[in-house]
């Protein structure tokens, strides 16, 4: 595809790219995403199954309901926008700051991850804290219970009504603001504070650029607005990265 003039010159001149990512990075390797016709809020309540409330009101049915999105992650595989994004790291500076709980981002390869939203293969005690990985209780259909205080075991992921944990966000927040270009994939930019990443990044004075296959609440505040399935995008912008940061230089002589 071609690729607009300004931006191309960004990329060139570009030393460090934020990637904001969310559900729709995954949506080709086959992980639904919540918003939209096939999304998971359309057929399932939130509140009902991603709240700390209905954990406690019903913790088997919410386990289960993890067990079976874990069983779809595991099984899934990075697809090339997730290794496209890794590969970045050949040229540039590069974090990914990202709003999904699957680990596709570190599988592809990637090394700076913030997760804002946790992390669907981590688990932890909700009385002592202690971590668990979610391997120890893969075959599990109930909750589990922790070896040291018998406290139940819960998924590390951000319901709602929950503040962000650790430092995911500030982290996040730090490197939008030093970032050159932000790019906004598969994302609907709708869920605060996590949307305030890309925002920061702007008011820092980063380039904007928006990866997603139909136009979000953040696209009019957008400087590049690129409309498609980010498996298909990214490795074409990889593609011309690597040629201007590789191109011969004019001999002088
Ligand atoms: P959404 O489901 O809200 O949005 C997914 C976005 O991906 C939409 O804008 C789609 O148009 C876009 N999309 C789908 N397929 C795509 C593809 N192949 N290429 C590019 N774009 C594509 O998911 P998020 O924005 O991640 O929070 O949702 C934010 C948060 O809301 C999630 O982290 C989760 C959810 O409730 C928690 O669990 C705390």
């Amino acid at each position: 595809m071609e690729f607009k003039p300004d931006f191309i010159d960004r990329l060139n001149k570009a030393k460090s790219l934020l990637f904001f990512t969310g559900a729709g990075i995954s949506a080709e390797s086959g992980i639904a995403t919540f918003r939209g016709k096939d999304g998971l809020w359309s057929k399932l309540k939130p509140e009902e199954l991603a709240s700390f409330s209905a954990f406690m009101k019903n913790p088997d049915m919410v386990w289960e309901w993890y067990q079976y999105r874990r069983e779809i992650v595991e099984k899934a595989k990075p697809n090339k926008g997730h290794l496209a994004i890794a590969e970045f790291e050949k040229f540039y500076d590069v974090n990914v700051v990202t709003q999904n709980v699957d680990d596709l981002h570190a599988r592809a390869g990637s090394t700076n991850i913030d997760e804002l939203h946790g992390s669907i293969v981590r688990n932890f005690c909700v009385d002592c804290k202690t971590f668990y990985n979610h391997q120890e209780f893969k075959f599990d259909k109930k909750v589990p219970r922790c070896e040291k205080c018998n406290g139940m075991i819960r998924p590390d992921v951000v319901w709602f009504g929950e503040n962000l944990r650790g430092n995911a966000f500030p982290n996040g927040e730090q490197k939008a603001k030093e970032c050159d270009i932000c790019f906004i994939v598969g994302t609907s930019a709708i869920v605060y504070p996590a949307a305030y990443i890309p925002i920061t990044a702007k008011q820092y004075g980063a380039y904007l650029v928006e990866i997603n296959i139909e136009p979000t609440e953040i696209s009019y505040q957008v400087d590049y607005s690129i409309l498609g399935k980010s498996g298909e995008i990214l490795p074409e912008i990889f593609e011309l990265a690597a040629n201007l940061k590789t191109k011969k230089q004019p001999n002088i002589f």
